[in-house]
């Protein structure tokens, strides 16, 4: 379980992708790479052929939360356009998780489950005591839709739980995080942070993401 910093490309700038390259050349680890459906949420964001745009420029992992009503529909599309990640929400996916599970992976991308502020944590854990199980949990520290929000701390309660169950997953804490609310991500056991404009609006992201990785490296150390 290693520290990845993923900057949320949401709040780049979408006429100039370059601003990926930029973060990497900063210390990005990952690229967060925010799906919408203009259904599951208000937004209409980044789809399939943004993806296959820049992985034509990068190696780079490319995290993608699919904020969708129809997960399924996605896979496909999103493995050959050479996503890393696909991380769907639980609250669309109750019936069908383990399919989905099985065709991310055949696609050759790492499954991840997300779920929103209102969903308990107990509702991802069949996905994680399952034979085939997600790769990593999306805890998310504000309502999906835009970036700018407030972090919301009572999430940190799930962050612990989960900590506490699983050792070694990959937790993830995406919406809020900056340099206020990283120690308290960081303590309560994240190792991948997402971070929209607190990273994109830094005088020197470069910094920034440092000082996020030195926070989430001293916490695990303890
Ligand atoms: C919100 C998205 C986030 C967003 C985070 O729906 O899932 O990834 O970009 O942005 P900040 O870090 O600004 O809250
Ligand atoms: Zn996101």
């Amino acid at each position: 379980m290693g520290v990845k910093i993923a900057p949320s490309m949401l709040s780049s700038d979408f006429s100039n992708l370059s601003e990926a390259k930029f973060m990497l050349d900063c210390g990005a680890d990952w690229l967060h790479m925010d799906i919408m459906d203009g259904h599951f949420v208000p937004n209409l964001t980044i789809g399939a052929p943004v993806i296959e745009s820049l992985r034509k420029h990068t190696k780079a992992y490319l995290d993608c939360h699919l904020m969708v009503t129809n997960p399924i529909d996605y896979v496909e599309p999103m493995g050959k356009a050479g996503a890393s990640g696909f991380t769907f929400h639980v609250e669309v996916s109750k019936e069908n998780w383990q399919e989905l599970i099985v065709r991310i992976k055949s696609k050759g991308m790492r499954p991840g489950v997300v779920l929103k502020p209102g969903t308990p944590i107990e509702e991802v854990y069949p996905l994680i005591d399952s034979e085939n199980p997600v790769e990593m949990v999306l805890v998310m520290t504000v309502e999906p839709v835009f970036g700018g929000q407030k972090f919301i701390p009572e999430m940190m309660d799930k962050v612990r739980a989960l900590r506490k169950k699983c050792r070694s997953l990959d937790i993830e804490v995406d919406g809020g995080l900056g340099p206020s609310t990283i120690d308290m991500a960081a303590s309560a056991g994240a190792n991948c942070i997402v971070a929209g404009s607190s990273v994109f609006g830094a005088p020197e992201p470069a910094a920034l993401i440092s000082l996020m990785r030195k926070s989430v490296s001293e916490n695990h150390q303890n």
